[in-house]
C-alpha cells in the first residue's frame, strides 16, 4: 500500500463547545483551542478534528449548519481560524474541520428561499413531497426518533433524518452538489489538513421513497431507505475527484452500515475517502437503538463478541485499505462506562482500554478527556441536558412505559451529552474551563481527575498516552506498530484481547486483560523486550505470563 502522512499520525478529536472557554461566556472558543495548542504539542498530536464550529443555530451543536462559509460568532471568526490553522501549523498540527453534507439548517438561506417559493431552484435542493391525508410522505423514522418529516404548512413535508431543524439535501441536484463542492475547496484552500465527513452514508435516498415494512410504532428505520444506498459511490467519487484530489488531505468518513466487502470502494486505493470509522465495536452497546430497550448492559455482551467484531474490523479493512481507530467521540458515553463496570473504573481499566485500540492498525483517535480517563456523568435531573436526542429518548422510554426516575437513569446512562462535559483543565471553578457559567455540567469528578495533575504526575492515565504516543513514533517501534500488519493471537483465553504487529521481520505482542481477576497466560513466544505495561511490573515466568486485573503488556518477541 502506498504510504502516506497520515498513517503515521497521531489524531484527536475536539468537541469545540466543550474545550477550553477564553472568553467567559461558558461556550468554548476557538481562541480556546489556540490557547491550549501547546497541551495537545505536549501529548504528541499530528491531527486535530475540531467539530463543526460553522454558523448554526445549534440545535444540533453545529451540525445543523445556516453559513458553511462563517465561522459562528459563539466560537469567534473566520480570522481566528486562519490563525488557529498557522498556530497549529507552526507546532506541526493540521486541523481537520467537520463537513456536515447530508444535510444543513431550517435557517441556511437556501432552505428560507425553498420554504418562501416552492417553484424556487433551492426548492430541489432538499427533498419536499406532499403528504397523503394527513399523513406524511412516507413512513421512515428520524434517526432522532419521530417522523423523518416536517409539515411546512402549505400540503408540503421536507425530510429530515435527524432534527427537525436539519432538512437533508437532495444530492441528485447537480448545483446544490457543486455548491458543496465548491465550499470544501474554499476551507481546502485555507489551508486545512482534511475533513471528518459527517453522516455522509446518508446521501443517497431510495429515489421511490417508498415506505417500508412498519415496526410497533408504524414507522420504518432507515437502513434500507438510505444508509449506503446503490448509487451512492457516483457522488462519493465526484465529490473526491472534485475536491479532495486536489491537496493531500486527509479525510476520515462516518460511515456505519458499509458492509466489508465495500471496504475497498470506501477505503482502497483510491477509495472515496483516507479512512473511515467503524461502528461495530465501538457499538456493541446499540447505542443509536430507536428504543432503549434496544441498549445492551456491560454483561449482555461478552468480551469475547467484542474481541471478534474488533478483529474481524481490522483483518477486513487490513485487506484494502486504512482505518480509522477509536473508542470514544461525541456521540457515545465515555468508553469506561461502556465497557467497563462501574467499580473497575481507574487507572488500570483506563489504560487497558487505551493499549487495547491505540496500538491497533490505523490512525488512532483520541477523544478529548479520554486521554484523563474519564468516566460518564452523574446525571441529577433531565434539566441538566443539552443533546436533543437525550431529550428525545428521555421522551420516548417514558411513552415505552419507563417512570420518570428510570428514564432520567437509563438515558442518562447512555447520552451523548458524558462525552460533551466541559473539558477539566485543573482543580479549579468550574474545572478551569470557563470563569462563566458552563453551557453543560461539569462533571464532578474534576476535582481529582484534571489535566493539570495529571500532567504533573508520571503515573496518570495522560502519562500513559504519552508512552503510548511515544511507542508509536519511536524509530525503533513506529514500523510494527505503523505500517504493520495485524494478526490477532491468544484467542482460548476469552478474557484477553492480544494482537500481534509485524512489519520486516520484526514483530511486537500486545495483551490486554479485560477482567478484574489474576488471568495466567502461555506465550508461545520468545519475548525478548518488554516495552510498555500499565502494572509496576510484568511477572513472566516459564513462558507464561500473569496478568493483574486489567494489565496490558506490549513486548518485542522473537
Ligand atoms: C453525526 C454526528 C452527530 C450528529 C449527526 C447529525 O452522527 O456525529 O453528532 O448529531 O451526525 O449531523
Amino acid at each position: 500500500m502506498e504510504r502516506k502522512w497520515w498513517q503515521n499520525a497521531i489524531a484527536y478529536q475536539i468537541y469545540p463547545r466543550s474545550f477550553y472557554d477564553s472568553n467567559g461566556d461558558g461556550v468554548g472558543d476557538i481562541r480556546g483551542i489556540i490557547e491550549k495548542l501547546d497541551y495537545l504539542q505536549d501529548l504528541g498530536i499530528d491531527v486535530v478534528w475540531i467539530c463543526p464550529v460553522y454558523q448554526s443555530p445549534m440545535d444540533d451543536n453545529g451540525y445543523d449548519i445556516s453559513d458553511y462559509y462563517k465561522i459562528d460568532p459563539q466560537f469567534g471568526t473566520n480570522e481566528d481560524m486562519d490563525e488557529l490553522i498557522a498556530e497549529a501549523k507552526k507546532r506541526g498540527i493540521k486541523i481537520v474541520m467537520d463537513l456536515v453534507l447530508n444535510h444543513c439548517s431550517d435557517e441556511h438561506p437556501w432552505f428560507k428561499k425553498a420554504l418562501a417559493d416552492p417553484t424556487c431552484e433551492e426548492a430541489d435542493y432538499f427533498f419536499f413531497r406532499k403528504g397523503e391525508n394527513g399523513n406524511p410522505p412516507n413512513n421512515w423514522r428520524s434517526m432522532f426518533g419521530g417522523s423523518a418529516w416536517e409539515p411546512v404548512g402549505d400540503g408540503r413535508y421536507y425530510m429530515h433524518i435527524f432534527g427537525k431543524k436539519q432538512p437533508d439535501l437532495n444530492w441528485e441536484n447537480p448545483k446544490l452538489r457543486k455548491a458543496l463542492y465548491d465550499m470544501i475547496n474554499y476551507w481546502l484552500d485555507k489551508g486545512v489538513g482534511g475533513f471528518r465527513i459527517d453522516a455522509i452514508i446518508h446521501i443517497k435516498k431510495d429515489p421511490t421513497l417508498a415506505s417500508r415494512a412498519p415496526e410497533a410504532d408504524g414507522m420504518c428505520g432507515l437502513v434500507e431507505c438510505c444508509r449506503n444506498y446503490p448509487g451512492i459511490g457516483e457522488f462519493l467519487t465526484e465529490m473526491r475527484e472534485q475536491t479532495f484530489d486536489r491537496a493531500d488531505c486527509m479525510t476520515v468518513a462516518e460511515a456505519p452500515g458499509v458492509p466489508y466487502e465495500q471496504y475497498g470502494d470506501y477505503v482502497g486505493q483510491p477509495g472515496y475517502f483516507s479512512m473511515m470509522f467503524d461502528f461495530t465495536y465501538t457499538e456493541i452497546y446499540a447505542g443509536w437503538a430507536s428504543s432503549w430497550k434496544g441498549y445492551k448492559k456491560i454483561g449482555e455482551w461478552t468480551v469475547p463478541e467484542f474481541r471478534d467484531m474488533l478483529f474481524r474490523s481490522q483483518t477486513e479493512i487490513q485487506k484494502v485499505g486504512w482505518g480509522a481507530v477509536y473508542l470514544e467521540n461525541h456521540d457515545y458515553p465515555r468508553s469506561l462506562d461502556k465497557y467497563i463496570p462501574d467499580e473497575d473504573h481507574g487507572f488500570a481499566s483506563a489504560t487497558m482500554l487505551a493499549t487495547l485500540y491505540f496500538l491497533l492498525r490505523g490512525t488512532p483517535f483520541i477523544y478529548q478527556g479520554q486521554e484523563l480517563g474519564m468516566s460518564n456523568c452523574p446525571w441529577d435531573s433531565v434539566e441538566e441536558f443539552n443533546d436533543i436526542s437525550t431529550l428525545n429518548q428521555y421522551q420516548l422510554v417514558q411513552r415505552e412505559g419507563c417512570t420518570p426516575e428510570e428514564a432520567l437513569k437509563v438515558v442518562g446512562k447512555y447520552s451523548r451529552d458524558n462525552a460533551r462535559t466541559p473539558f477539566p483543565w485543573n482543580s479549579g471553578k468550574n474545572a478551569g474551563f470557563t470563569t462563566g457559567k458552563p453551557w453543560l455540567k461539569v462533571n464532578p469528578s474534576y476535582v481529582a481527575i484534571n489535566a493539570e495533575d495529571e500532567k504533573k504526575r508520571d503515573d496518570s492515565v495522560y502519562a500513559y498516552y504519552k508512552k503510548l504516543v511515544a511507542l508509536r513514533k519511536d524509530p525503533a517501534t513506529s514500523g510494527p506498530l505503523g505500517y504493520g500488519t495485524i494478526t490477532p493471537c491468544l484467542l482460548d483465553y476469552d478474557d484477553v484481547v492480544a494482537y500481534i504487529r509485524s512489519e520486516d521481520g520484526q514483530n511486537i505482542l500486545v495483551v490486554n486483560h479485560f477482567g478484574s481477576g489474576v488471568r495466567k497466560v502461555t506465550l508461545p513466544y520468545d519475548v525478548q523486550q518488554v516495552l510498555l505495561t500499565n502494572y509496576p511490573a510484568t511477572n513472566i515466568a516459564g513462558g507464561v505470563l500473569t496478568l493483574q486485573p486489567y494489565q496490558s503488556v506490549v513486548a518485542q518477541i522473537g
